[in-house]
C-alpha cells in the first residue's frame, strides 16, 4: 500500500442517494447488494475502507467523496477545511471532450504510435490504464481497448468515469460507440495478460508506467502529481515489457518522459518524439496498410 491509499476513507453523500442510484452505479462483483444498499457505502466496502459522515471525521490530506457529479479523489486544502477536487475521472465534458472533437485524430502521436489508420483498428491492451485518458483517445479513433488497473482506488475512479460515459452514451451515438469499445479489468496486467487465451492476444500493446521523476516536472498536471502517492512507482514496468513483447501481435508502444532511457534497457524500433513524451515502439510484425 502506498501513503495515500492507506489512510483513505470516503466521504458519505450527503445528499443520500436512493438504492435505484445505486444499483446503476456500481460495478458488477456487488450486483447482488445493489438493492439496499448506497453506492457510498458498497465504495468503501468494495475498497476496504471507512465511511465518514461528517468532514470533522477526516484526519488525512486526502479523501474520497461520492456526489451525483461521480467519484473524487480530493486534497483537503486548508485548516478551515477548504477542498478542492483533485481527481476524477470524466471522459465525457472537459480536456477529453475537447480532444476527441478537435485533437487531430489519427494524425495524434498516440495514435500514430500505435499503429491506427483507417485500414487498422486494432485491438489494444492499454496495460497502466490509470484514469483511462489515452485509452479513451484510441478507442475514440476506432481501437477496441482492454483497460487494465491494478490500484483499486484508481480503477474505481476509472470505473465511475465508465459508468457515467455509459449513462451519456443513452443520449449520443457517438459516446455509445465508444464506451462499447472500452472495457475494464481490475488486477495485475502481468497476471491478465498470462490469463489470456492464444486467440485473444492483443494487436498492440500499450504501456504508460509512472516514471520516478514524473511528480517534480513544473508541467506535470495536477492529478499526476497525486499518482506517485496513491499507486508508488511501478517498479515491475519492465517485467510487463518483457511479457507484453511476447504476447502481441503487431507492436508494443511505450510511453516516456521525452530524455528518459528506453523501459528495460531495451532499445526500441523506433520512437516518435513530442515536446515533453516519447513514444518508443517496438515492432513485431508489419501492421495491414
Ligand atoms: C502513469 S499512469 C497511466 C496514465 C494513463 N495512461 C492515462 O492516460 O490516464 C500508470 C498507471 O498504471 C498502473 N499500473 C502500473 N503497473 C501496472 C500493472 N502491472 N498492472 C496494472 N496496472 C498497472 C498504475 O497503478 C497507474 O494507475
Amino acid at each position: 500500500m502506498t501513503k495515500i491509499n492507506r489512510d483513505l476513507v470516503l466521504l458519505a453523500d450527503g445528499a443520500g442517494l436512493s438504492s435505484a442510484t445505486a444499483s446503476s452505479s456500481i460495478a458488477s462483483s456487488s450486483k447482488e447488494k445493489t438493492a439496499t444498499i448506497p453506492v457510498d457505502q458498497l465504495l468503501a466496502e468494495q475498497l476496504n475502507i471507512a465511511l465518514v459522515h461528517r468532514p470533522d471525521q477526516i484526519a488525512t490530506e486526502y479523501y474520497l467523496q461520492y456526489r451525483a457529479g461521480g467519484l473524487s479523489l480530493v486534497k483537503t486544502q486548508s485548516d478551515a477545511g477548504e477542498t478542492s477536487s483533485v481527481v476524477s475521472c470524466d471522459f465525457v465534458l472537459g480536456a477529453l471532450r475537447h480532444r476527441r472533437l478537435f485533437g487531430g485524430g489519427i494524425k495524434q502521436p498516440l495514435a500514430r504510435a500505435v499503429g491506427l489508420s483507417s485500414n487498422f483498428k486494432p485491438t489494444v491492451a492499454d496495460l497502466t490504464a490509470g484514469l483511462g485518458r489515452d485509452g479513451f483517445l484510441l478507442a475514440s479513433l476506432g481501437a477496441q481497448v482492454s483497460l487494465v488497473e491494478r490500484n483499486e482506488v484508481v480503477a474505481a475512479l476509472l470505473s465511475d468515469g465508465l459508468l457515467r460515459l455509459q449513462q451519456s452514451a443513452e443520449q449520443d451515438d457517438d459516446l455509445r460507440v465508444i464506451s462499447e469499445r472500452l472495457s475494464l479489468h481490475r488486477g495485475d496486467s502481468k497476471a491478465w495478460l498470462q490469463s489470456l487465451d492464444a486467440s485473444h492476444r492483443p494487436d498492440v500493446i500499450y504501456l504508460d508506467p509512472m516514471f520516478p521523476d514524473r511528480s517534480k516536472s513544473a508541467k506535470v498536471k495536477k492529478e499526476m502529481a497525486v499518482f506517485p502517492g496513491l499507486v508508488g512507482s511501478d517498479d515491475d514496468a519492465d517485467e510487463l515489457l518483457a511479457l507484453a513483447l511476447n504476447t502481441a501481435c503487431y507492436r508494443v508502444v511505450v510511453k516516456r518522459p521525452r530524455r528518459a532511457p528506453p523501459l528495460g534497457g531495451i532499445k526500441p524500433g523506433f520512437s516518435m518524439e513530442g515536446k515533453t513524451t516519447r513514444f518508443d515502439i517496438h515492432p513485431l510484425k508489419k501492421i495491414p496498410r
